[in-house]
């Protein structure tokens, strides 16, 4: 395993669409390994692989409920809506109130190729529409609701 770098703020990579994986290999295998470590040494609750350089539709995500693998993550039910603060391991310094479904159903595969369904909701929710927006070079500065004030007590 390693630590790979994350490509930040203007790398044009964090702007391109990344590829389905057809084969889940070494290669795949080696790149969620070393996601998960990168994702865990950054204190991220999520890593898309564009985001160490790697156009592959390929994310983990950890809210603190232990660790989720995605590969090729799509997103097949979305509802209801709920505003909070947002920040990306790309984007560092930078926070922003970003609109997101409250409840979301993702589909993917994991390590071994067999598609499983998830459903989240609140943060682990944003977790995964923000990781899916990654792979199409989508970032949440992208979404920033200005001016947003949160209402808190
Ligand atoms: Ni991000």
């Amino acid at each position: 395993m390693a630590i790979r770098m994350i490509r930040k703020d203007d790398d044009d990579i964090l702007r391109k669409i990344s590829k389905k994986v057809e084969v889940i290999d070494e290669r795949i295998l080696t790149l969620l390994e070393d996601m998960k470590e990168t994702m865990y040494d950054a204190d991220g609750v999520g890593l898309a692989a564009p985001q160490v350089g790697v156009l592959r539709r390929v994310a983990v995500v950890d809210i603190g409920e232990g660790l989720i693998e995605l590969i090729n993550p799509v997103i097949v039910f979305e509802g209801g809506e709920a505003i909070d603060e947002e920040g990306c391991l790309s984007l560092p310094g930078i926070n922003g109130a970003v609109c997101r479904p409250k409840k979301v159903i993702v589909r993917a595969q994991d390590r071994y190729g067999k598609t499983f369904e998830i459903t989240a909701t609140d943060l682990l929710a944003r977790a995964f529409c923000h990781e899916i927006d990654h792979l199409n070079g989508i970032l949440f500065t992208d979404k920033i609701i200005p001016d947003y004030k949160q209402d808190k007590e």
